[in-house]
Order: C-alpha cells, then structure tokens, then sequence
C-alpha cells in the first residue's frame, strides 16, 4: 500500500506507533475539509434555512452516508455523531439498560464500558457478568451462554480488544444475545476503520465508533449507530432545531439523539477521513496493516526475556501489539523509544485493567505498539532495532 505520499510531512520525524489511542497523521483531505469546513460552512445545521446553514447539513448528511457504508448500515439517520467512543457507550448503557437488569460483558471490556456499568451495579442494582477470556483474549461461545440469566437484556463486547488485539466472533455473539432475547451493543473502537465491520449483515443492535482512530478524523469526533427497531432514552435533551414547540425530545433521527450544535468542522474532517477508508479499501488496509503486525511479531519474538500479549502469529488479531519485558518498566521502555528513537508507543494500563488482569500485567501494565495506515515496513524495523537495543543494554 502506497501511503507514504497521501500522508501529511512533519516538522519531527515521529515513528508513530500509537493509532490505538488515535490515528496520525491524518490524510491532507482530513485537514482540508475541517479548514474548508471553517472557513466557508460553519454555520448551524439544522437550524436555518440560509445556505451556509444547508451547506453544514449537507456536510453532516454526507458523513453519515460514508459511515453507512462503510460500517453496513441500511439508513445514515440510524447514526448519531458523539465527541467519541466514550460518549457513544455511555449514551447506549444508560440509555438502554433498566433497574433490576442482567447485563453480560467481558473481561477484555475498556474502563468506559466497566466504569458506566459498575456506576449503574452501585445506583440502580444492575447485575453485571464478566465472561472470562484466556491469555490471549478470546473467548468461548458456551461460556457467554451460561452466563445469560432470565434478566439478561444486554451483552456488550469490543469487536477488537486495545491491549491485546484479539477478535471476538461478534456476528456468534449477536444470534446468541438474540437467541436469549437480549440485544447486543458493540464497541468497535479499534475495529472500525482497520478490519470489515458489517453492523447490519451480523444484526448488530447498537455499536459506539471513534471517529479519531481507524476512520482518521479529527479528535472529538465518534458515533453510535441505534438499530431502527431499538428506541433509547434519550441521555441528552436540549435543542435540535427541529419540533421546537414541542416539550419532549424529537422521535425523528438523528435529532433525538443529537441535541445542541455538532462539531461540523470535525465531522466534515472525519467525513474526508471515511472516504479515504472507502478510496483505499478497508480490505485493503487490513492487509497492510496485518503484514506489519506479522513482521513485528516475528521481530519481537526472536528477543531474549520479552513477552508478547494476545493471539499467537497466524491467529486473528488487529494491529495491535502489545508486549513486556523482564526486569524493566514498561514506562521506562516507552520513554527511550520517544527519547532516543522518536517512536511513539503507549506504556501503562490503556483504560483495560480487566485485560491486564487476563494477561497476568495487572502490576506492570504493559508496552503497546498499534500499527495504521501509514505505518511502513520501516517503521516497524526501526521500532525492532530500537527493542534490541533496549533489552541489550538492560542485560549488561
Ligand atoms: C476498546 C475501546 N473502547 C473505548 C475507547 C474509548 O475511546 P474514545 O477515546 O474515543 O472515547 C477506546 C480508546 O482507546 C478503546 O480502545
């Protein structure tokens, strides 16, 4: 994949391996259209009928029909634009689950899936079942079944998980959450973008995306897409600029789920973001990013005393690769890497203290690299040579 050119030069020469947290450099269109968007759009949409506030509806309107592509979604209003992941899980969680509910998740879960649910387990007494994981992340069917009570209304599952890059068989996990009646809410924070995400072919209910990660908008940006059939209590209410008379939130979508002034000039960005996903071909991109993650894999495994997390070399895994080393800081290995390297990794617990526990780096925490559209084959032999060195040094 030729990238190299389509992406924007730097004043640093950063090797950039942390578009798990979020995506950069982002394409020269992404800066563009949140420029253009600025400069000539930036009125209100949907709250006048002049034409720079049509143009900004237009703008909003042309995202959500690239993200519905994209991600298999039948009709673009079944997308509500959040300021990211995080707002979008919250506003399913608690805009979906009930007093006295049974909710099943697992224990590769992200600190904004555990936080709200056990915030809910303390106010409401929701019940939560954690279905375990085995070393590498993935999960046995049986084992969610047996947790599903006569209660249960809601499995919510990452499709990717941020430490250790495994894959939940999620289209399985959906007929099973239905077979029990339940629905299912999917987070495909680091799926989206990376590898096929196909909502509506695996009958996903409800599914939080970033806009800032794989989709390579601008920070700030996110959505959650509502299956048609499914209505959510409103978590926000306010004005939308549409059936201002009225009392109650709008049933209409996406106003229901979108009250106050959107961030136009990010979903513009992120709009340019999901074309170039779409341009590339997201088949594409998960090729070149899973050749990398092979090369670094077979890298790191050829070094003394390092401990690669998550699926086995050959077993499905997104880009990410997170690992640790005996006898050193996980944080002390991230600041050389920036320092003497110019690469850009993440050390620590990445929001998933559920998944380090899996892991056995609950103490520790953990190095992680995640590799994007951009990253080269040299990026990830500098990020090798860099790692050698690393643990040459530490045994001398
Ligand atoms: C699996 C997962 N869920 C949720 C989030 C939260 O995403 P955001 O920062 O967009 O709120 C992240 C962020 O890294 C994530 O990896």
């Amino acid at each position: 994949m030729n990238v190299q050119k389509s992406v924007t030069g730097t004043s640093e020469d950063i090797v950039y391996l942390d578009h798990a947290a979020t995506s950069w450099p982002k394409p020269p269109a992404v800066l563009e259209a949140v420029h253009y968007a600025l400069a000539h759009e930036s009125a209100n949409p949907g709250r006048g009928s002049h034409r720079m506030a049509v143009q900004a509806s237009r703008t909003l309107l042309k995202a959500r029909q690239q993200l519905a592509r994209l991600l298999d979604v039948r009709n673009p209003v079944d997308i509500a634009f959040t300021a990211n992941t995080t707002v979008a899980l919250n506003m399913a969680i608690f805009g979906y689950v009930r007093a006295g509910d049974h909710v099943v998740a697992t224990m590769t879960e992200h600190n904004s899936v555990w936080r709200p649910l056990e915030a809910l387990k303390r106010s409401m007494g929701v019940e939560v079942t954690y279905v375990p994981v085995n070393a590498k992340g993935q999960l046995e069917l049986h084992e969610v079944e047996q947790a599903f009570t006569a209660r249960t209304r809601l499995l919510i599952c990452n499709h990717s998980s941020n430490l250790l890059g495994s894959i939940l068989p999620v289209a399985e996990l959906a007929q099973l959450a239905h077979r029990h009646g339940a629905r299912i809410l999917l987070d495909i924070a680091q799926s989206a973008g990376h590898i096929p995400v196909k909502l509506q072919e695996w009958e996903i209910d409800m599914a939080a995306f970033p806009g800032h990660k794989g989709l390579l908008g601008p920070q700030g940006t996110g959505g959650l897409y509502i299956a048609p059939d499914l209505d959510l209590t409103p978590w926000l209410y306010g004005g939308t600029g549409s059936q201002s008379e009225e009392a109650n939130q709008p049933s209409v979508r996406p106003d229901r789920y979108e009250p106050g002034t959107p961030n136009t000039p990010g979903i513009a960005g992120l709009a340019a973001g999901v074309q170039y996903v779409l341009q590339q071909g997201i088949e594409a991109i998960a090729a070149h990013e899973q050749q990398l993650v092979i090369r670094l894999i077979n890298g790191l495994s050829d070094i003394n005393g390092l401990r690669i997390l998550g699926p086995a070399a050959g077993e499905p895994r997104t880009g990410i690769v997170s690992f640790v080393m005996e006898q050193q800081d996980p944080a002390q290995i991230a600041f050389i890497l920036d320092r003497q390297y110019g690469i850009a990794v993440r050390a620590g617990m990445h929001c998933t203290p559920l998944a380090h526990r899996i892991a056995g780096t609950l103490a520790t925490g953990a190095v992680r690299t995640s590799v994007g559209y951009g990253t080269t084959e040299q990026h990830i032999d500098h990020l090798l040579e860099a790692v050698q060195f690393i643990q040459r040094t530490a045994n001398v």
